[in-house]
């Protein structure tokens, strides 16, 4: 497996790998690596020739007062697993090495990064977004994965990839959850044994809408009123917000309609946490 810490390695890898006529699959990460990453590298495994693993805490989609600092860094274990699930490549850059001056162009995605998570962290996708402009242009990958768990930065990359015309291909995979529903996140680890406890109340919340639409309600109100009951069983978990929107442009549907995203986000301590379920309300 190839190490590289610059965008010269990383790039002489890249193209020496498609001189040699093989596709290319890219799973951008921040490291913490854990099952829902590995998944991301067995769906571009299954799709690419070859995957080339991305590892960079990237301090641009951090606001003031949130983890950047603490965010785990396990770089050798990330290696380990990388070479184990047969990564071929892996960029780790530096941050001077992404960032060596002042960042002047930044890509702003509107609309679809405002609702949901976009307010309660200004600036995050503005952060994500110009961070994975320059990794895929860094790496000029066929195909790149992201997890559904993080389901408005799949909205936000899709529709910058569409609006820039970036040549590549955007594969989104299924959230890989613990067998209690929780979904696996690197900020997991920052839970008490009681908050792992009480953190699968997420999922039951969205467990109860999924029912619900499932028996035929479509009242987003009444969805959304259903779900902060069973949020409220845990009176630890502070509700950031539970929404009902269309999965692509994330505007707010008063009823269920169409792919709809069902999305929950919240502190339990001081860890934020997140989830999703998306619901093809056409089919049901
Ligand atoms: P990170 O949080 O490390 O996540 C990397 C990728 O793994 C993302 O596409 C995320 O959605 C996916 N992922 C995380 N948990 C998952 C789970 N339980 N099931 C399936 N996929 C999961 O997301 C980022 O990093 C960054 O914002 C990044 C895109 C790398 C830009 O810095």
């Amino acid at each position: 497996m190839q190490v590289a810490k610059t965008i010269a390695e990383i790039r002489a890898w890249v193209r020496r790998t498609r001189a040699a006529g093989k596709t290319v699959g890219f799973v951008p990460t921040m490291g913490a690596l854990h099952v829902g990453h590995v998944s991301l590298v067995q769906a571009a495994a299954a799709q690419c020739d070859c995957v080339v693993v991305s590892i960079f805490v990237n301090p641009t989609q951090f606001g003031p007062g949130e983890d950047f600092e603490k965010y785990p860094r396990p770089l050798e274990k990330d290696l380990a697993l990388c070479e184990q699930n047969g990564v071929d490549a892996v960029f780790a850059p530096s941050s001077s090495e992404m960032y060596p001056r002042e960042n002047l162009t930044w890509v702003t995605v509107q609309k679809v990064s405002e609702p949901l998570c976009g307010r309660f962290r200004p600036g995050h996708f503005r952060g994500v977004a110009t961070v994975c402009a320059k990794l895929f242009n860094i790496v000029g990958a066929d195909r790149a994965f992201f997890g559904q768990k993080d389901a408005q930065q799949v909205a936000v990359i899709q529709r910058m990839v569409a609006d820039l015309n970036m040549p590549l291909e955007i594969v989104v995979c299924p959230t890989v959850r613990e067998p209690d529903g929780l979904a696996v996140s690197s900020r997991n680890q920052y839970l008490s044994p009681q908050e792992r406890r009480e953190a699968t109340v997420i999922c039951r919340s969205l467990q109860r809408s999924a029912e619900l639409i499932r028996t035929g309600e479509k009242d987003a109100a009444r969805i959304t009123d259903q779900m902060r009951e069973v949020l409220g069983q845990v009176s630890a978990f502070q509700v950031e917000y539970v929404s009902i929107v269309d999965a692509a442009s994330l505007e707010d549907l008063p009823r269920v309609q169409g792919r709809v995203l069902i999305a929950v986000a919240g502190r339990l301590g001081s860890t934020r946490l997140i989830d999703n379920i998306v619901v093809d309300a056409a089919t049901k």
